[in-house]
């Protein structure tokens, strides 16, 4: 049974996930190896719950015991008597694998170790530590508080025990499980990322403007945003890298990202964070 939680990594996504973990009732440390981001995440879900107060979805009593049940941590040592940990550090190999390995060392037997990986192979990740049959990918949407989708992903070794208590808990934190196995960009990016590339070869063809990419996929296909705006949201960074996890994982010309998508990531157009991509930002 899942009672205690620590999240590794308190960006974006690990305060999210930090949060609905709370939310759920699980007691939660959030750690992070730099101390003024876990105060950052800590603000930034009390801002949340704030904001849920007027909106009328949570009380006052319920915000207050949703923090008390929230703990800042700057020792991954605070691991040793949780069931479970969630690391949401940044997206490299080599620094995932370091932090799993070390809570390989420090976490019970039982603990189950999962990542929030986007585009990182599980079994590689699992491999580092002692207990592969128990390492998972649990693969959350941003914004985590607000999407429901939650991808459950198996490593080569992960065993079924350990797939069937993250199932139930993603359910009991009111998401949707979808389960992948682990192979380059699982489901949502492995269909996303090649779509959004599609959109900027659209353009870089010159078959058509942004705008009128996005106008066609936002009224001809009723997505609720177009493939470009969507780009500009994730990061042009963010998609060059996934395609080129996408391109070198099944070594297929069909995943090539397109030149003018490495153009504008080159120049330090990475969309809305830096100001401008296939749009300008104030
Ligand atoms: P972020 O950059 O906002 O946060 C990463 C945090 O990890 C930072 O606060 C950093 O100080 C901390 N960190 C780095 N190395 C650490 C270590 N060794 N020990 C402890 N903390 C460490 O990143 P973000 O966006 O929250 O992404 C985190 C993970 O979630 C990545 O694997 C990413 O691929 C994945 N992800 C991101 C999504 C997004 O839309 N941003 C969506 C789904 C998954």
């Amino acid at each position: 049974m899942i009672k205690k939680v620590l999240v590794v990594g308190a960006g974006q996504m690990g305060a999210g996930i930090a949060q609905v973990c709370a939310q759920t009732g699980l007691s939660v440390l959030l750690h992070d190896q730099r101390e003024e981001a876990v105060q950052k995440g800590l603000q930034s879900i009390e801002k949340l719950l704030s904001r849920a107060i007027e909106k009328g979805r949570v009380s006052k009593e319920e915000k207050i015991s949703i923090q008390d049940r929230l703990a800042p941590s700057i020792s991954l040592q605070d691991a040793e008597n949780c069931d479970l940990v969630i690391e949401a550090v940044v997206e490299k190999m080599e620094v995932k694998k370091a932090v799993f390995r070390e809570l390989d060392a420090i976490t019970p037997k039982h603990t189950i170790l999962a990542t929030n990986t986007s585009s990182l192979a599980i079994t590689e990740i699992a491999a580092a530590t002692n207990r592969p049959n128990q390492v998972i990918g649990m693969h959350f949407m941003n914004p985590v508080p607000v999407m429901k989708l939650v991808e459950i992903i198996r490593g080569l070794q992960t065993n079924d025990e350990t797939y069937n208590q993250i199932e139930e808990l993603t359910k009991k934190l009111g998401k949707v499980p979808v389960s992948a196995e682990d192979y380059p960009g699982f489901v949502s990016n492995r269909i996303l990322m090649p779509m959004i590339n599609e959109a900027i070869f659209t353009v870089y063809e010159g078959v058509a403007t942004v705008e009128d990419v996005d106008t066609s996929m936002k009224l001809g296909m009723n997505h609720p945003m177009g493939p470009l705006t969507l780009a500009d949201f994730i990061g042009l960074d963010t998609c060059l890298y996934i395609m080129e996890v996408l391109h070198e994982g099944f070594a297929d010309s069909k995943y090539r990202p397109c030149p003018l998508l490495k153009q504008y990531v080159q120049a330090g157009w990475l969309g809305k964070k830096s100001g401008r991509g296939f749009y300008q930002y104030e």
